[in-house]
């Protein structure tokens, strides 16, 4: 279904996220019909280029990243008359009159802010200053979102001094994935599930995003957040919330946006001892963290593992194992809920512990298991076995499970559709750093130095004590 008419402007628009991600995701939405013809996307940027010079970037970027859609040579010429380029001075007033005239402020206008976030202020100031945003504007803003909570609260104020919140458009790109929609999809639209997802039922539950990439190219960057920052406190925040909120009234933007604050803000701190940090080593002439990061020095994590509380009455007592890293030995984000042992076995004989595990892949290889209990077949009497009850969607839905859109399609199209309901309200940011912010602080201020890693391994020893200790273990990253 086509959405309206709209003018969207990327500030950025010549940077690594435009050229990587958004200009190949509208491209795609151009070609499933989704982008109106008389829609216009506007890059903004420093660089001194005209119109055409911006196509012949965005040609060449489409063709670097676009996947197999960019070979629609004849599609592409249409998708590029499209876009337009202005030069625009996020500090001055270069660009700013050019960009009024070329907007049409009968249609919806959206502005990304692809930039750092120092500049926030500077463009929504402008914005306003030369008549180009109002009140029906949108605004799209990326992570990171702060490095803390001051400064988140500092982002958020700068943004509130010239939109209100009903116009701010928070990007979690994990948010835009099918596989973490289909969470609440899963856990909401059948009965089966909500009476057991709870701790009288739960032993406990894991989530896995495991990487094998490395830093290197952005290590510069990451040596200032880590995984803490970079990964935790938005996307695992976002799955954690998913999986452990309360049903909100209506799939709508407040009402989900409620039960997920309700979680993050119910989150216990965490004892020292279930954090482990962990930094990757070097293998033969594979550089370590260190080398990528360029800091021989460095203290910031790759790897990190940490089991959290959730303190209310569906949660309380269950344990919540979180773990993402990078060089691991498989790239795979997973959540297993393992429910309880039951309580006693009629079965004489069968000592082995049978659990019901219900596991969600995200990535790759979407789809759902249940691991269930069955008798093994044969004449040797009831000797049970664990198997899983296995939908791959591939397998269930065919070749519809491989045409989903990319986050990020996903994501512009609702920011024009106007629904924020995959988008961060700025208090649930606040409240993922008022928890993040104590953890950090504290294996600072204790001089914790993470534990060394083996590339391609499952992370560090000490991660697999942690859950060792409690008589658990982790799944086997594969
Ligand atoms: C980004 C992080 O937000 O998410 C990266 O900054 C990480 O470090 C990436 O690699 C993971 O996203 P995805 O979609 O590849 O799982």
């Amino acid at each position: 279904i086509p959405v309206e008419e709209f003018d969207l402007v990327i500030f950025g628009g010549t940077g690594d996220l435009a050229r990587r991600k958004i200009l190949p995701g509208l491209f795609r939405r151009f070609l499933s019909g989704q982008m109106p013809k008389g829609a216009r996307i506007i890059g903004a940027a420093r660089a001194d280029m005209n119109s055409d010079g911006y196509r012949q970037m965005i040609r060449d970027a489409i063709a670097e990243f676009g996947g197999d859609e960019a070979s629609e040579t004849d599609c592409i010429e249409r998708f590029l008359a499209q876009l337009h380029y202005i030069p625009v001075d996020a500090k001055g007033d270069g660009g700013w009159r050019e960009l009024h005239a070329l907007i049409r402020f009968k249609v919806i206008n959206a502005f990304y802010f692809s930039v750092a976030p120092s500049l926030f202020g500077d463009l929504a100031e402008c914005l306003h200053r030369f008549n180009i945003a109002d009140e029906s504007s949108r605004v799209v803003v990326e992570k990171p979102f702060g490095r803390d909570l001051t400064t988140a609260k500092e982002l958020n104020a700068t943004l509130a001094e010239h939109f209100d919140e009903g116009q701010i458009y928070r990007i979690d790109h994990y948010l835009g994935k099918e596989t973490v929609q289909n969470l609440m999809a899963v856990r909401f639209g059948n009965v089966l599930f909500e009476p057991l997802w709870n701790n009288h039922y739960v032993d406990h539950i894991q989530i896995t995003v495991a990487e094998t990439v490395g830093v290197g190219g952005r290590g510069a960057y990451y040596d200032t957040s880590g995984a803490m920052r970079d990964m935790v406190q938005n996307h695992m925040m976002q799955l954690l919330c998913l999986i452990a909120m309360e049903a909100p009234s209506v799939f709508g933007a407040d009402a989900v946006r409620d039960e997920k604050l309700k979680v993050i803000r119910a989150l216990q701190g965490i004892e020292p001892h279930h954090i482990v940090r962990g930094q990757y080593a070097a293998t033969d002439d594979v550089p370590s963290y260190r080398d990528d990061a360029e800091n021989s020095k460095s203290h910031t994590e790759s790897f990190i593992a940490l089991r959290c509380e959730i303190a209310n009455w569906r949660w309380a007592g269950v344990p919540f194992y979180l773990r993402t890293g990078k060089k691991l030995k498989a790239r795979t984000s997973e959540i297993a809920v393992v429910f309880k042992d039951l309580g006693h076995s009629i079965f004489p004989g069968d000592e082995k512990r049978h659990r019901n595990i219900l596991t969600i892949q995200l990535q790759p290889n979407e789809g759902m298991q249940l691991q269930v209990t069955i008798k093994e077949p044969g004449p040797g009497g009831m000797r049970l076995i664990d198997v899983p009850l296995d939908m791959t969607f591939a397998d269930a839905l065919g070749p519809e499970a491989d045409d989903v859109p990319d986050a990020y399609e996903r994501l512009i199209m609702d920011v024009i559709r106007g629904d924020q309901t995959l988008f961060m309200r700025g208090d649930e940011v606040e409240a993922a750093w008022a928890w993040t912010d104590p953890l950090i602080e504290g294996w600072q201020a204790r001089g914790d130095v993470p534990k060394v890693y083996d590339q391609g391994s499952a992370g560090p020893e000490d991660a697999m004590m942690m859950l060792h200790r409690e008589g658990r273990r982790w799944r086997e990253i594969k």
